[in-house]
């Protein structure tokens, strides 16, 4: 048995981590904040260890961070081993405790059963922790693994509430606050991605929690196939977060001396309200996550044809919108579906990436062509996991498709999922897209995913890798072209894909009122740059509401702003609106997207608010979506600048007209008014917020000290 302190006090990037190692387990005491220099860390873990009452193990089960039953926990356990069938029965034992200024690794073993588990502590440049765990089988036969959770987090005593995310399709990341009862609370997704269910992303929550202040954890699954999450609390009163791959049952069988690694989680911690969470998973995105090339380009203004001309393609279509967008300043223009050999509606064609060439009688470089003399570059479409039963690719190779030999294949949307672990598969598909890159000027490729993987088979975790590899290799290829991941909106957004991905399609639903809510919810974890945010048609086609352009174009600003409405279809004003915000954006976006997003409460229902912060300025956004219930609002109270600076604080034009009437300051508010950052966060300004379906943009300028 390795020699190991029996306590372990780890520090770094901000984070400060006591394990109590004293019981032949991990016992996490803290993980927060520094401890003054001189605490006594045996009296830190005494004065929280539990009694026993006479209902428990004679030594009761520890707290820690590899909880299973062999010891009398009594709750959901980290891990779930079998051999031929028969769960084993462990009692893993803490071996060793090895430091190194990377990471923490915690050897776990149980040698009667032949099972070796590391469980692996990172903290990253960003603050954040990261977890995941190894098991090896040391025995002589195969074991199969049927749970290991790359979290099990003991928590806090302070943990009495968690904010879950649920949602559905046009409809993701509903924010949900419920407290952490005695049971089990969770969620899983069975369709071979994280889904739409939200169940990847969760924070513990401490009962009195704000903006700035309050105890909380954010965690999250960085797996872009099925996950689990529980959080679960015991008789005792104890509660448990678990975050794992699914897996199916016979999926991963160790032979002897192999080993499996789970996908990792991540997690930020503060004692200071729910700010610093959201900065630190910001920060991972940006600086530890997405492809470095990517971190800080420009985001361009894109137009999508999607809701604009959906498979009513051809090239004067194409061309007029190219046009159009280039003239009230749309710097990207991306082709959606629709574009490839005999695709006019959504039952044919996926798989056959050759150009249509009754549209595209010269392939797809004539319309590149128009597009980059409009000083726009070009994205296309994709959906490389999929294939038609219509299709060519089909019809040549029916068993590329993930299928039980003789059971019915179903389709979704019309279509069947292609096996990527098949070699031939990820080859032709590779083929495919780099002539696609390799001979058109394309910037970017939008990656959509629209089904959910059935019949799975045992392989939803080799297919993710197969995806990975497949994306890895293309941008070996291709380092230059951006790619964003798409699934039907958000139904596979995760911190491992987006190390691919420069942007995520956060929603099909453009509708500004539903996305200040999806937002609203990813905000808590990924950065406005990567944040698709479009300004839809009106109506919008998908809940049918008439919002102002003044208004869809204030909230899609916020993100990665694009527009997915016809130009030319648009009236004078809108148009002009509309272009004022894109000009309004590239103006601002380099605050917008370099900044600290911090969120602005009224404390009324229906306004959303956030303020980007980066270094002199900021560029708030106070959207009101419903009527107020008294005339005035409260005050809007902008905490997060400097207290001791002055700021320019203007309402950028355009302004929404009605509510501007009512403005008691109107000429001072276009000219700016001076306020130091004290007077902003405790006084705060009068805005117009009275009438449904009202947005203002805040500018904050710093002139000096106050
Ligand atoms: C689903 C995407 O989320 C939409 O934006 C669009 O690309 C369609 N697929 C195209 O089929």
């Amino acid at each position: 048995m390795a020699d190991f302190p029996p306590i372990i006090h780890y520090e770094k990037n901000g984070i400060c981590l006591v394990f109590d190692l004293r019981r032949d387990a991990a016992e996490p005491v803290h993980i927060g904040n520094s401890l003054p220099a001189n605490e006594n860390l045996t009296a830190y873990c005494d004065a929280v260890r539990r009694g026993r009452h006479a209902s428990q193990a004679d030594n009761p089960a520890p707290r820690s961070i590899l909880p299973h039953t062999g010891w009398g926990y009594d709750s959901t356990p980290a891990m779930v081993v079998h051999r031929g069938g028969t769960a084993l029965a462990l009692q893993m034992i803490l071996v060793d405790a090895v430091q190194t200024p990377d990471e923490l690794d915690f050897v776990h073993v149980d040698q009667v059963n032949g099972i070796r588990v590391d469980v692996r502590w990172h903290v990253a440049a960003s603050g954040l922790l990261r977890s995941e765990v190894c098991l090896t089988n040391t025995a002589a036969i195969p074991a199969g693994l049927v749970e290991l959770a790359s979290i099990a987090l003991p928590l806090p005593s302070w943990a009495s509430h968690m904010t879950r995310y649920s949602g559905r399709w046009a409809a993701e990341m509903q924010q949900r606050r419920v407290t952490i009862d005695q049971g089990e609370t969770g969620s899983a997704s069975f369709g071979g991605r994280p889904g739409f269910g939200g169940g990847n992303w969760v924070r513990i929550e401490s009962t009195e929690l704000g903006e700035h202040h309050g105890q909380a954890i954010a965690a999250h699954l960085a797996w872009s196939g099925d996950h689990q999450l529980k959080v679960a609390r015991n008789a005792d009163g104890d509660a448990m977060l678990i975050m794992a791959a699914r897996l199916d049952l016979g999926e991963i069988t160790l032979e002897p001396g192999e080993s499996w690694t789970t996908p990792q989680a991540l997690l930020a911690v503060s004692d200071q309200g729910l700010a610093p969470l959201r900065h630190a998973f910001h920060r991972h995105a940006t600086v530890e996550t997405i492809p470095p090339s990517t971190v800080t380009t420009p985001r361009k203004v894109h137009i999508n044809s999607w809701e604009v001309l959906a498979f009513a393609q051809d090239m004067p279509r194409l061309t007029a919108l190219a046009d159009a967008a280039a003239e009230i300043g749309v710097e990207r223009f991306v082709l959606d579906d629709g574009w490839f050999k005999g695709r006019r509606d959504d039952t044919t064609s996926l798989g056959d990436w050759f150009a249509d060439p009754g549209i595209f009688p010269d392939g797809l470089s004539p319309l590149i062509q128009h597009v980059r003399q409009q000083g726009m570059d070009f994205g296309l479409w994709v959906e490389p996991e999929m294939v038609s039963p219509d299709s060519d690719l089909y019809r040549d190779h029916p068993d590329w498709c993930l299928h039980v030999p003789g059971q019915p294949r179903p389709t979704q949307r019309n279509q069947l999922v292609l096996d990527l672990t098949l070699t031939e598969v990820g080859n032709y598909l590779f083929a495919r897209l780099d002539d696609l890159l390799g001979n058109n000027d394309i910037a970017y490729l939008k990656w959509d995913h629209n089904r959910e993987l059935f019949p799975l088979a045992g392989k939803g975790h080799a297919q993710v890798r197969a995806l990975y590899a497949l994306l890895d290799r293309l941008r070996a290829a291709h380092p230059d072209v951006e790619i964003e991941t798409c699934a039907s909106g958000g139904g596979r957004v995760d911190f491992e894909i987006l190390r691919r991905c420069a942007r995520f399609w956060a929603s099909d639903n453009n509708d500004a009122i539903e996305r200040l809510r999806i937002n609203a919810g990813w905000f808590d974890f990924l950065p406005l740059r990567i944040t698709g945010n479009h300004v839809s048609p009106s109506p919008n086609p998908i809940t049918g509401r008439r919002l102002s352009m003044d208004f869809r174009a204030k909230v899609a600003m916020f993100g990665h702003m694009g527009v997915e409405a016809d130009p030319a279809a648009m009236s004078v004003s809108e148009r002009s609106i509309l272009a004022a915000h894109i000009a309004l954006y590239k103006q601002w976006r380099q605050v917008l997207h370099d900044g600290e997003l911090t969120t602005i409460s009224t404390g009324l229902d229906g306004i959303y608010g956030w303020m980007a912060l980066a270094g002199h300025q900021g560029l708030a956004l106070i959207a009101q979506t419903l009527q107020t219930s008294p005339y005035d609002a409260p005050h809007v109270r902008f905490a997060g600048l400097d207290p001791v600076m002055n700021y320019r604080v203007t309402l950028l034009a355009p302004w929404p007209a009605r509510a501007a009437q009512s403005l008691a300051n109107a000429d001072l508010f276009r000219t700016g008014l001076i306020l130091s950052g004290q007077a902003l966060a405790q006084h705060g300004i009068s805005l117009s917020l009275a009438f449904p379906e009202t947005a203002w943009l805040v500018a904050f300028e710093q002139t000096g000290r106050a």
